[in-house]
């Protein structure tokens, strides 16, 4: 094989509890990765698991009246139902209480204590078990764990210990030499402190509980579940036990862990391969908190979101979306479900989901459904082609450097040009006038190249919109069957491709709860009806053609500050209208709503603009109120 190779891990989770809307963003954003890799040809090994030994897990099963085994059989199950619902690749899935696991821990113990870098010792201090770690008096902050501020228990036992003391000058000298090895830079620098600070000895066994892998030649202890859990990296790579396949992926690229738990990884764990002699991972980067209102979210809080009802509220693509769009690896990053909303909405709904929706139906109704082979070029094409190009490539550099929110970022900046470029082109008028079919051809084909590129570009992210883009441009659904490369050449789709008919990527949600504080204000106070016009008859209110229409983009109208300039989709047909409404409306609050128009008003000339139909809306004295009919299709009958 001489493909290039990424092995890419997440923590193996803790099952004592189900997962929480934190760990689904860690593992997607290894998820991501491992895709994007795979995009760009590497021959990936993305693993995760489970951390299912000691005190902690024990307890909980203890409390739940069942054996450990069975506790975390049925959480670990939760685990991977979760993973399949979010569209998770892993190609391993490791669990602690595995035979394979069992052996390589217990050879490598055996071997550590052998050359003298495990010895027994008695150990007094402090455990903080929700966090299963050991804390000398001195570090304890106000009693509690420092870490978690949780209260810590007192033990005294007879132990084994890990001479990490022996290595504290080769392990400096390493993340010295190795820039990358712990990042981003500000948990390096953190790192470099607290090792300058002096290693102590690790405490390495413990024997008040039993739930743990047997140190093989003192089975009164078991190991002590870090050295047993970060033992896992190497496990699922063959350690030991397949030679060729732990040839091909270790070391590993990149261990992607939640900030507080950069210390086991970038201290403890270098230094226990340092022992073995094995070498140590490429990169130890420790991602940012996903809170709460500023409140890490964790269950003893009770501020924990299940990634599994909003799942299945708004779809794995979309919470895929959201949570590496809006948060920056490296740093904390803010959930709420206003937010979710926000971005499904506007970025989805409306730029994603109008581009594909236009395109689509454009062609269907200009061009039989088939997109022909473009023909010359004028500026505006050039400008979107180059920068369908640059965004190919800037996407590139960003996902290398694991900015992943820049890289989404990327893509939907393309996106909106693409979005812009319908509106400069204007297919339609094109598409009344036979003389103009070429240019016609030239638009309809850029705005679907354009879809076949972001299709692909967004495959890490969001894996199930992929094949559901290709299928609508008339493509083989198969994200598998894409590349990176496909990605960075423009004119790949072929001349002559025919698209299937449109369909609505993803629904607009409505945010109920702000309709339902709505409806909960006090009335206001009666006011006087007005004067009720003249009867009309059935057939004079039928003369009115009324219709839904879909606002696909609203711009200020210059030096006008009333009217906004809006384009709506009327199904079959985009229009413009011009609708004196800017002083209660921004444009972006506009697109993606669903009005109610007359369409078969006269049309009259506005500023120079043509207006053909008017939307509808409440008025009383400044108040205005668009009048709307939230989900329903473009053009449906209002009566
Ligand atoms: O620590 N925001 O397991 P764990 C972002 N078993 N990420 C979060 C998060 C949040 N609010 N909450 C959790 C363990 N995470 C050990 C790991 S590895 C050899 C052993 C993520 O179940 C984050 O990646 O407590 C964090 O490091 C991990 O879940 C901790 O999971
Ligand atoms: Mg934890």
């Amino acid at each position: 094989m001489s493909k290039k190779k990424f092995y890419i891990t997440t923590p193996i989770y803790y099952p004592s509890d189900k997962l929480h809307i934190g760990h689904a963003y860690c593992t997607t954003v290894a998820d991501a990765l491992a895709r994007y890799k795979r995009l760009a040809g590497y021959d990936v090994f993305f693993l995760t698991g489970s951390d299912e030994h000691g005190q902690k897990i024990q307890r909980k099963a203890q409390e739940n009246g069942v054996s450990p085994q069975e506790y975390v059989d049925k959480i670990v199950a939760s685990f991977r139902h979760l993973w399949e619902k979010m569209s998770i690749s892993y190609d391993d899935f490791i669990r602690t209480s595995e035979a394979r696991h069992h052996e390589v821990v217990q050879t490598i113990f055996q071997k550590i204590y052998d050359q003298g870098d495990i010895y027994k010792a008695s150990y007094e201090g402090w455990y903080c078990t929700p966090c299963e770690t050991f804390w000398l008096e001195r570090q304890l902050s106000e009693g509690n764990c420092p870490d978690c501020g949780r209260p810590v228990e007192l033990l005294k036992e007879e132990s084994y210990f890990f001479r990490m003391s022996k290595y504290q000058e080769r392990l400096l000298a390493y993340i010295e030499a190795n820039p990358d090895f712990i990042q981003p830079t500000s948990r390096r620098n953190e790192m470099i402190n607290f090792i300058k600070g002096g290693l102590d000895d690790l405490c390495v066994s413990r024997t008040t509980f039993d739930w743990g892998i047997p140190v093989p030649f003192d089975t009164k202890h078991v190991v002590y579940v870090w050295f047993d859990a970060l033992t896992n990296y190497i496990t699922a790579a063959g350690y030991l036990q397949d030679r060729g396949k732990f040839a091909r992926y270790w070391p590993a690229d990149i261990h992607l862990v939640g900030k507080e738990i950069v210390r086991f990884h970038a201290i403890i764990w270098p230094v226990i391969l340092m022992a073995l002699g094995v070498e140590l991972p490429k990169m130890v980067y420790g991602h940012g908190w996903l809170v709460m209102e500023g409140d890490k979210m964790s269950k003893s809080k009770g501020n924990v979101i299940d990634p599994l009802v909003l799942i299945d509220e708004f779809g794995a693509d979309a919470i895929r979306y959201f949570l590496l769009r809006e948060i920056m690896l490296g740093s904390d990053g803010n959930f709420s479900r206003a937010a979710l909303i926000n971005r499904i909405n506007a970025d989805l709904a409306n730029d994603l989901g109008n581009l594909l929706h236009r395109t689509v139906n454009m062609v269907g109704r200009f061009s039989g459904g088939v997109v022909f082979a473009p023909e010359a070029r004028e500026a505006v094409d050039e400008e979107l082609v180059r920068l369908a190009q640059d965004t190919a490539a800037e996407y590139e550099r960003a996902m290398e450097r694991l900015e992943v929110n820049a890289a989404v970022k990327a893509v939907w900046a393309l996106i909106g040009r693409a979005n812009k470029y319908i509106d400069e082109t204007g297919p339609w008028a094109l598409a009344k006038d036979p003389a103009k079919k070429g240019r016609l051809n030239t638009v309809l084909y850029n705005l679907a190249e354009v879809l076949r590129i972001v299709a692909i570009l967004i495959s890490p992210f969001m894996p199930g919109t992929t094949p559901r883009i290709l299928r609508q441009l008339g493509l083989a659904g198969d994200a598998a069957a894409v590349s990176l490369n496909d990605a960075q050449r423009w004119g790949l789709l072929p001349a002559g491709t025919k698209m299937s008919a449109p369909e609505a990527l993803f629904p607009r949600i409505e945010e109920k709860e702000e309709a339902e504080s709505e409806a909960q204000q006090p009335a206001a106070p009666a006011k006087p009806a007005l004067p009720v016009l003249p009867e009309v008859s059935i057939e004079d209110f039928a003369k009115m053609d009324l219709r839904t229409a879909r606002v696909l983009v609203a711009e200020k109208v210059e030096k006008a500050d009333k009217l906004l300039k809006l384009t709506v989709d009327l199904g079959g047909e985009e229009r413009t209208i011009i609708s004196g409404i800017s002083q209660h409306y921004a444009p972006g609050d506009l697109v993606g709503k669903d009005v109610v128009m007359i369409v078969n008003l006269k049309p009259a000339k506005i500023r120079g603009i043509e207006s053909r139909g008017m939307v509808l809306a409440a008025v009383d004295g400044d108040k205005l109120a668009l009048v709307t009919a939230p989900g329903m299709e473009p053009g449906s009958k209002v009566r």
